[in-house]
């Protein structure tokens, strides 16, 4: 058997001051389709999320609410970080959050080590601090503020001041890894994805790294350093080890070896920490760095970052309640280009719902099927020997063209290329059952045999539409497979080899079909 391909995804452990928006959600479904897909290819993969619990930002949210840290984030984690991802059919294979003992255990081992092979020393240090980042800021991020802030220094990201810190802690060495750095990013210009991040993340490490505190005294919600309890461990520097504590570090090899090295999804506020930090860590601790960091845009309202921290958020059930988890997983990979920033609207969303799963998807499985039903009994009609003509090898190439450039693709992170590939599938077969037009086929009894290789290509077309879009509408996609008989006969449809689904004749003639309830109802949006 050849080795199956290890894909270790995750995405950022997400703070549970609040409860998630549908930037969080937007996250979760990117990382999703991805993990759906290589697992569907066969590949060994591993999807990843969780949250991240300690610090300040927690700690002063708990307070103000009169509960303890752990009994906050605890009610968090259960009402609403886990519940999300029932909403958005997220299929994680691991939830880590760094109160469990795996995470803190393999936090004290990790910093052990770096202590112990002389990265770590201590020191003194002043500088401003965003509690909402949880970071000391570089310059280019501390802005005047506005308003109510006026005469203040903010940061540029969350518009609110920032803190005078002053404290005795303990540093990592990391501006000893300035040259490994920049030797890793020219090395490997697809570390960092996209282009666009690489080079923000280039120029950064070029203006010359410095030492990072990791550890605080003024506070204790967190991870103590191993060799001085007087200390916790910097919030970040404790998340980031999320991602080999989840996976076996220095408790389980055999499953580090497996898993590790990660392909991590984040938002573009968070790459610096992905791409200069976390492989610096990695380094000094000799691990390899990671394989992949992708950083993707930001949903906007008003041209801003939709935030917890500026109330504008938007809650992902607001979209599902109404239009399906399947809609939403649709209409974010789509709509935006993945890396890039993009704006929500109702009326976008409306409007590719109608006009794209409705219409164009959703019409054209429950024509097919019911033409099917009607001419055929509702089997698979058999398409006699050596009559296919040019329009139907036209279909027969497109999916397997579509099949290939849709994983080609995703293995490049570009979600929003792959589904349009899969569409040019659904365009092609509306248009090729338009000008086929099988109900005038029917009418005539000599032209049965061409009825039948027409609605046998539209129903090949289908099966392997639900191959493709099974990972990015689960839902629909698992109706149409079930419609088509095509489980009895090739079984689960999440079973099926994501990278053959352009190859043609997998669904046999004569295979039984069943009624395919409408997969995008009407909505009726006048309320939004
Ligand atoms: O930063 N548009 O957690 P966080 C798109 N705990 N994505 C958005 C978004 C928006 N408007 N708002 C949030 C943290 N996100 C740390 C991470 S990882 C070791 C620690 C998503 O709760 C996006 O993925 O602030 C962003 O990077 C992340 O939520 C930040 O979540
Ligand atoms: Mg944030």
């Amino acid at each position: 058997m050849p080795e199956r391909q290890q894909f270790f995804l995750t995405t950022p452990i997400f703070y549970v001051n609040d409860a998630p928006h549908i930037g969080h959600a937007y996250t979760e479904v990117a990382a999703d389709v991805l993990a759906r897909w290589h697992r569907q290819a066969g590949d060994d993969t591993w999807f990843l999320t969780g949250t991240d619990e300690h610090g300040q930002k927690i700690l002063r949210t708990a307070t103000a609410n009169g509960v303890a840290p752990k009994e906050w984030a605890d009610r968090l984690v259960e009402s609403a970080w886990k519940p999300l991802l029932d909403t958005i059919d997220i299929s994680n294979d691991d939830f880590i959050r760094t109160t469990d003992a795996r995470h803190e255990e393999g936090v004290a081992k990790f910093l052990q080590k770096l202590y112990d092979d002389g990265h770590v020393y201590a020191g003194e240090f002043e500088a401003l601090y965003c509690v909402g980042c949880e970071e000391f800021k570089p310059k280019s991020e501390i802005v005047d503020g506005e308003g109510a802030f006026e005469g203040e220094k903010v940061c540029a990201i969350h518009s609110k001041p920032l803190e005078l810190l002053q404290e005795k802690n303990y540093f990592f060495k990391m501006s000893a890894f300035q040259d490994r750095l920049l030797a890793l990013y020219e090395e490997r210009p697809d570390f960092v994805q996209p282009a666009s991040a690489r080079n923000e993340v280039v120029a950064f490490v070029q203006q010359g790294l410095e030492d990072l505190s990791i550890s605080r005294t003024s506070f204790d919600w967190g991870i103590p350093i191993p060799w001085d309890s007087s200390h916790v461990t910097y919030v970040w520097f404790d998340a980031l080890l999320n991602y080999v504590t989840a996976t076996g570090y220095g408790s389980n090899a055999e499953e580090f070896a497996r898993r590790w090295p990660a392909n991590h999804i984040v938002g573009k506020d968070i790459l610096r920490f992905h791409a200069v930090i976390w492989p610096a860590m990695l380094m000094a601790a000799g691990l390899e760095v990671p394989e992949h960091v992708f950083a993707h845009g930001w949903l906007l309202v008003g041209g801003e970052k939709m935030s917890k921290s500026k109330l504008t958020g938007i809650a992902p059930n607001e979209i599902t309640d109404t239009f399906g988890s399947d809609a939403f997983r649709y209409y974010f990979m789509r709509a935006i280009s993945f890396g890039h920033d993009g704006s929500f609207s109702w009326e976008d969303l409306s409007a590719r719902y109608q006009a794209e799963l409705a219409n164009g998807f959703g019409n054209l499985a429950s024509r097919v099927l019911a033409m099917n039903a009607k001419y055929f009994d509702g089997v698979v009609p058999e398409a006699s020997a050596g009559a296919e003509q040019p329009a139907d090898i036209a279909i027969r190439e497109l999916a397997e063209s579509v099949a290939r450039r849709a994983d080609e693709k995703i293995d490049a992170f570009a979600i929003h290329e792959a589904i349009a590939a899969i569409w040019e599938l659904v365009d092609a077969l509306n248009g090729y059952v338009q000008e086929q037009q099988p109900w005038s086929l029917a009418k005539d009894p000599e032209q049965r045999p061409r009825l039948a290789a027409v609605l046998y290509t539209a129903t090949e077309g289908l099966r392997a539409l639900a191959e493709l879009l099974s990972p990015v509408i689960p839902v629909a996609a698992a109706k149409l497979w079930t419609a088509l008989g095509a489980e009895a006969v090739l079984g689960a449809l999440a079973d099926q080899p994501i990278r053959e689904a352009g190859s043609w004749g997998r669904l046999p003639a004569g295979t039984a079909q069943q009624r395919l309830d409408v997969l995008f109802p009407r909505i009726e949006t006048e309320s939004k």
